[in-house]
C-alpha cells in the first residue's frame, strides 16, 4: 500500500525551499506544508508583505495560500515531528577549508539538518534530498538515520533535485520539464518514491515524473548544471574567435542552434555565468572525479568554470583598452548587479568580479540594479578582495535609475540583462556622459547601429570587441 502524504515539512526556506513548497501547496489543498529555517528574519519577512526574495508570480502563490496549507516558522522541531514528508532544502556552499576546500560541498547543514531529523522524529519518515549534494551523500544521510531508528520508526530516503532557474522559478515549477525522484530499489524504497510520486501527480504529467535508482538522481542533477554551464562556456569560447575575425556570435549561436541536435537554449554569450549553482557544483563534479581517480575527467569540466573566469578577464581588460590604457577615476556606470535578470540574487554575479577589477584600477563606479540594494551591493564588493571600507565608500556609489548611473560617466557597462536597459532614453543619456562616450554590452541585448548613430562608442561581447 502506498503511504499518503499529508503533511510536508521543509528545512531551509530559501530560494528552493520556499518558492519549491509554496507551489506544492498551491498545487495541493489536501497537504499541509510548514516550510521552517533557522534564519528568524528570513521567516519573518516570508510571513510578512515583502517576501525576502523577488521572484516573479511569487508573491501570489504565497499570498494565496498563507495560513492555509503554507507555514513558514522556526519552530523545526514541532514542524519535524508532525510530518510525514520532509524535505531538506539547506544550502550546501562550496568548502573554504579543510579537505577539498575550494571544490567540495560543505555538507554541514545537510547532516545537521539529518541529525535534527533523527534526533527529534517520533514516527516514520520519508526524508527527501532536496538541496544539491554530492553523488552518495544519501547513504551518509541513511547511515545517520538508520542509527537513530527502532522498530517503532523507519525512515526512507528519497533524492529529489531541483531544477528551477531564478526569474523563472515559478512557471518552471508549475511546468516542470521533469520532475526527477530516485529511490532505492527496494519495496520500502520504491513505496517511499511512489508517494512523492503522487504528490507531484496533484500538477504534474506522471510522464515528466521520472524515477531512477538514488545515485542516477544525485548525479542527474551535476550533470544537468554542468552540461548547462558547459554549454555556455562553448559559446563564450566561441565569442572570442569571433571578436578576432569579425564573426557575429549572435549569427554563430543561430546557426548552430537551428540544427535541433544543438539547440537554441544557452547558447547565449555573455560576460560570465553567475549564481549560486553553476560554479558550485561544477567544481563539486571536479572534487568527485578526483577522488575518483579520473583527473581527465575532472580536467575537462574544471575547464568550463576556468573559461568563465577568463571570459570576466577578458571583458575587463578590453574595457581598460579602450578607455585609452588607464581607468583611473573614471566613472564608470555599472548597469545590472544581480546574476541574471528579474532576480535580487547577487550569488557569485559576474558584475562583482567586474566591480572589484573597476575598483582595484582606481575607477569610480556608479552601479544601477533595479533589485538589489544598497546594502547586498556593499556587503558583494566588500569581502573577500576589497576590505577597505572608507576606500570602498569613496570609490562606489549606488544610483537609483540607470540616468542617475551614466550621468557625467565615460562608460556605461551592462552586466545584467534587465529589460528595461533595452527600452532608455540613450540620447538623453549621451547627453549627460563624458565624451567620447562608450558603452560595454556584456549580455548582446543593445541595438548598436542606433547607439552609434547617437554619437556612441558601442563594444559589444562577441561581435565588435
Ligand atoms: P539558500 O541559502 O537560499 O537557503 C538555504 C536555507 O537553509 C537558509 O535560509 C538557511 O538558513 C537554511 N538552513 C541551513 N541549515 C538549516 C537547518 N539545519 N534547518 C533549517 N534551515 C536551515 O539556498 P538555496 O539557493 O535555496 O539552495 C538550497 C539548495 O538547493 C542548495 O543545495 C542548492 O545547490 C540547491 N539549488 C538551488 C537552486 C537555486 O536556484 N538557488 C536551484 C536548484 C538547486
Ligand atoms: C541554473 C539552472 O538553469 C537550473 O536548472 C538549476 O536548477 C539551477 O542553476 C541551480 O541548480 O541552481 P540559475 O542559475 O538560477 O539556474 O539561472 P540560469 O538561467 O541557468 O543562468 C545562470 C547564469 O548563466 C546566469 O548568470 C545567466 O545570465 C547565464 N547564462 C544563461 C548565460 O550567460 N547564457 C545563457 O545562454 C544562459
Amino acid at each position: 500500500m502506498t503511504t499518503q502524504v499529508k503533511k510536508i515539512c521543509c528545512l531551509g526556506a530559501g530560494y528552493v525551499g520556499g518558492p519549491t513548497c509554496a507551489v506544492i501547496a498551491y498545487k495541493c489543498h489536501d497537504i499541509d506544508v510548514t516550510i521552517v529555517d533557522l534564519n528568524e528574519a528570513r521567516i519573518d519577512a516570508w510571513n510578512s508583505d515583502l517576501l525576502p526574495i523577488y521572484e516573479p508570480g511569487l508573491d501570489k502563490i504565497v499570498f494565496e495560500r498563507r495560513g492555509k496549507n503554507l507555514f513558514f516558522t522556526t519552530q523545526v522541531e514541532q514542524a519535524v515531528i508532525e510530518a510525514d514528508l520532509i524535505f531538506v532544502s539547506v544550502n550546501t556552499p562550496t568548502k573554504k577549508s579543510g579537505l577539498g576546500a575550494g571544490f567540495a560541498a560543505d555538507l554541514a547543514y545537510v547532516e545537521s539538518a539529518t541529525r535534527k531529523i533523527a534526533n527529534v522524529a517520533k514516527s516514520s519518515k520519508i526524508v527527501v534530498e532536496k538541496s544539491t549534494v554530492p553523488c552518495r551523500t544519501a547513504e551518509s544521510m541513511r547511515t545517520i538515520l538508520e542509527a537513530n531508528s527502532n522498530e517503532n520508526i523507519r525512515f526512507d530516503i528519497l533524492s529529489n533535485p531541483e531544477f528551477l532557474a531564478e526569474g523563472t522559478a515559478i512557471t518552471d515549477l508549475l511546468s516542470p520539464d521533469r520532475v526527477l525522484i530516485g529511490g532505492l530499489q527496494t519495496p520500502d524504497g520504491i513505496r517511499a518514491q511512489q508517494a512523492l510520486v503522487e504528490v507531484y501527480a496533484h500538477w504534474v504529467p506522471t510522464d515528466r515524473i521520472i524515477t531512477t535508482n538514488l545515485w542516477s538522481s544525485e548525479l542527474s542533477k551535476l550533470a544537468a548544471n554542468a552540461l548547462l554551464a558547459q554549454r555556455i562556456s562553448s559559446i563564450n569560447a566561441l565569442s572570442a574567435i569571433c571578436e578576432a575575425t569579425g564573426a557575429d556570435i549572435d549569427e554563430v549561436a543561430y546557426a548552430c542552434g537551428r540544427d535541433t541536435r544543438i539547440g537554441p537554449k544557452f547558447l547565449k554569450a555573455s560576460v560570465g555565468f553567475g549564481g549560486s549553482c553553476f560554479q558550485k557544483d561544477i567544481l563539486n563534479l571536479v572534487y568527485l572525479s578526483e577522488q575518483l581517480n579520473l583527473p581527465e575527467v575532472a580536467a575537462y569540466w574544471k575547464q568550463v568554470v576556468d573559461l568563465n573566469d577568463y571570459q570576466k578577464k577578458r571583458f575587463v581588460s578590453h574595457i581598460i583598452k579602450t578607455l585609452f590604457n588607464t581607468i583611473t577615476n573614471k566613472k564608470i556606470a555599472v548597469l545590472g548587479f544581480a546574476f541574471k535578470k528579474d532576480t535580487g540574487d547577487t550569488r557569485e554575479s559576474a558584475a562583482i568580479t567586474l566591480c572589484k577589477d573597476f575598483i582595484q584600477e582606481n575607477a569610480k563606479v556608479r552601479i544601477y540594479d533595479p533589485k538589489v540594494s544598497t546594502e547586498q551591493i556593499f556587503f558583494d564588493l566588500s569581502a573577500p578582495g576589497v576590505d577597505d571600507h572608507e576606500s570602498l565608500n569613496k570609490r562606489v556609489t549606488i544610483a537609483k535609475s540607470a540616468y542617475e548611473a551614466s550621468e557625467d560617466a565615460d562608460a556605461i557597462v551592462i552586466t545584467t540583462e534587465w529589460d528595461e536597459f533595452k527600452e532608455l532614453d540613450y540620447t538623453k543619456i549621451y547627453e549627460k556622459m563624458h565624451k567620447p562616450a562608450f558603452i560595454f554590452d556584456g549580455r548582446l541585448i543593445l541595438d548598436a547601429e542606433k547607439l552609434r548613430n547617437i554619437g556612441f562608442r558601442v563594444h559589444t561581447i562577441g561581435k565588435d570587441f
